[in-house]
């Protein structure tokens, strides 16, 4: 295809962001003035050049996930095999390596059972192991550290049921890792045992690395076009290029939604018009509450920042949640995804014609009224002085979600930058997993293991009713 309808092709398919909503011009003083945007405007550009450097020395590897050919290459070979060997790839993995697969798989078409086990439930775990078919199951287990407790009990979990029932030799042949490429007990595992392995870049943790092995090899077994959700991604990572805050989609985004902040307005709610998305609006949860939610800015210094991220749907949410986010406290934003083409229409039938309340319905599909909910949800936010920002995306697909990847990625960084937080780690959840190794008795941790019986210990009975 020649370059400029390749361009025409992609403008076509841009994910648009709509921000009148959030505009004092639209919604009084709960919005944003143009007189506050602008000395933003003028540190956004040196946020900009900070990362920009940062990102050439090599210290932002996700966001050249979109780019490593030789990466894609592998993982696409191994999932052809995998492909070729089974019915059902069972993902066990937990955040970050666990809420991109859902989302990819949740919102596209698959020629494969893609099956994401991200919890240690033994009711739904058990379910799902007793329903298999073994000789058609492959597992891919993902893990970056390699000592995550509940991904490793889930391995230890399948590879034994695997030796039992199909042998010391045939159970390798059922298990794909991905994990760091050097570093962690799964990595050893893979040397010693010889499991099919694929590699999570260096320097990029799990909630970054959907656009890597991570997302890519269950994506391209359950038959996904993963060269298109890479070119979507870089699709947006060159409109995320320019320094002026009003030319680039994710700095403005990160921009408002801090700005937001500081007019107290700390819950931002995501809430796209489609089923399909739903796995989107969690790993976007898990996206902006792990990267900047910090104790610390990065000079040392108390901060105990961050906006909760709350997932919604729409119009579902309209009917539970949307009163509170109208005439509850002017504490949120709401940012909606709006899809302009479902890929699929029902009619809804002309009947009762005489009746004003049905008879309006008859001609109508029902991703006209989604769509059509979804616009009248936005103005009465807007009526009621409430921030709002439109997402839209022309359709659902491969292109469409790569760029929604790489946006709220490289939003989640720039926000990072704004209030002065490293949003690449994630030092309390840290803590936690080191207090569950304290309880299993895990060698290192004792320490761990005697604060969590001090606690149950010091528990006061009288407040246990
Ligand atoms: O985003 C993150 O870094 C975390 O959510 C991790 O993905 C999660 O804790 C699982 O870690 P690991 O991949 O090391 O098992």
């Amino acid at each position: 295809m020649p370059d400029y309808r390749r361009r025409a092709a992609r403008e076509a398919m841009s994910v648009r962001l709509d921000v009148n909503g959030m505009m004092a011009e639209a919604i009084g003083q709960a919005g944003v003035a143009e007189e506050e945007v602008e000395p933003l405007a003028a540190r956004g550009v040196e946020a900009a050049h900070a990362l920009q450097a940062k990102r050439a020395a090599g210290e932002l590897p996700f966001s050249d996930l979109p780019y490593q050919k030789d990466a894609l290459a592998a993982t696409k070979a191994l999932a052809a095999e995998v492909r070729a060997e089974c019915d059902t790839l069972v993902v066990l993995g937990i955040g970050g390596s666990a809420l991109g697969i859902k989302t990819l798989t949740g919102a596209l078409e698959t020629t494969r059972r893609i099956v994401v086990a991200d919890n240690i439930d033994p009711w739904t775990f058990g379910a799902l192991l007793d329903g298999l078919d073994l000789n058609r199951t492959a597992f891919n287990v993902i893990s970056k550290s390699g000592d995550t407790a509940e991904t490793m009990a889930q391995f230890l979990i399948v590879r034994d049921l695997l030796l039992r029932q199909l042998g010391a030799v045939e159970y390798t042949k059922h298990v794909v890792i991905t994990t760091d490429a050097d570093a962690g007990a799964l990595r050893q595992i893979v040397h010693d045992e010889g499991f099919r392995a694929l590699d999570m870049p260096a320097g990029v943790g799990g909630r970054f690395s959907v656009l890597s092995a991570v997302g890519l090899f269950p994506a391209a077994v359950a038959g996904i076009r993963v060269d298109d959700l890479l070119a979507g991604a870089a699709w947006m990572d060159s409109r995320c290029q320019d320094a002026k805050l009003w030319q680039n989609p994710a700095h403005l985004l990160a921009a408002l939604l801090h700005l937001a902040d500081t007019h107290h307005q700390n819950i931002v709610v995501l809430m796209p018009y489609a089923d399909r998305l739903r796995g989107l609006a969690a790993w976007w949860a898990q996206l902006w509450a792990e990267s900047l939610g910090k104790a610390e800015t990065i000079e040392g210094a108390p901060a105990h920042v961050g906006q909760t991220p709350l997932p919604a749907v729409g119009a579902t949410d309209q009917h539970a949640l949307l009163q509170l986010f109208v005439e509850g406290p002017v504490d949120k934003v709401v940012i909606m995804l709006r899809v302009e083409d479902h890929g699929r229409e029902i009619p809804i039938p002309a009947a009762y014609a005489d009746l004003d309340s049905l008879g309006y319905l008859g001609g109508r599909g029902l991703g006209q009224l989604l769509n059509y909910e979804q616009r009248s949800t936005e103005l009465t936010l807007v009526q009621q002085q409430r921030p709002v920002i439109t997402i839209s995306l022309p359709q659902i697909n491969p292109f469409t979600l790569g760029q929604l990847f790489y946006l709220f990625e490289v939003a989640a960084v720039f926000a990072g930058a704004l209030y002065r937080i490293n949003p690449l780690d994630q030092p309390g959840v840290q803590a936690s997993k080191r207090l569950t190794f304290g309880q299993l008795g895990r060698s290192g941790f004792a320490d761990e293991r005697a604060t969590v019986e001090a606690w149950v210990a010091r528990k006061r009975a009288e407040y246990i009713l």
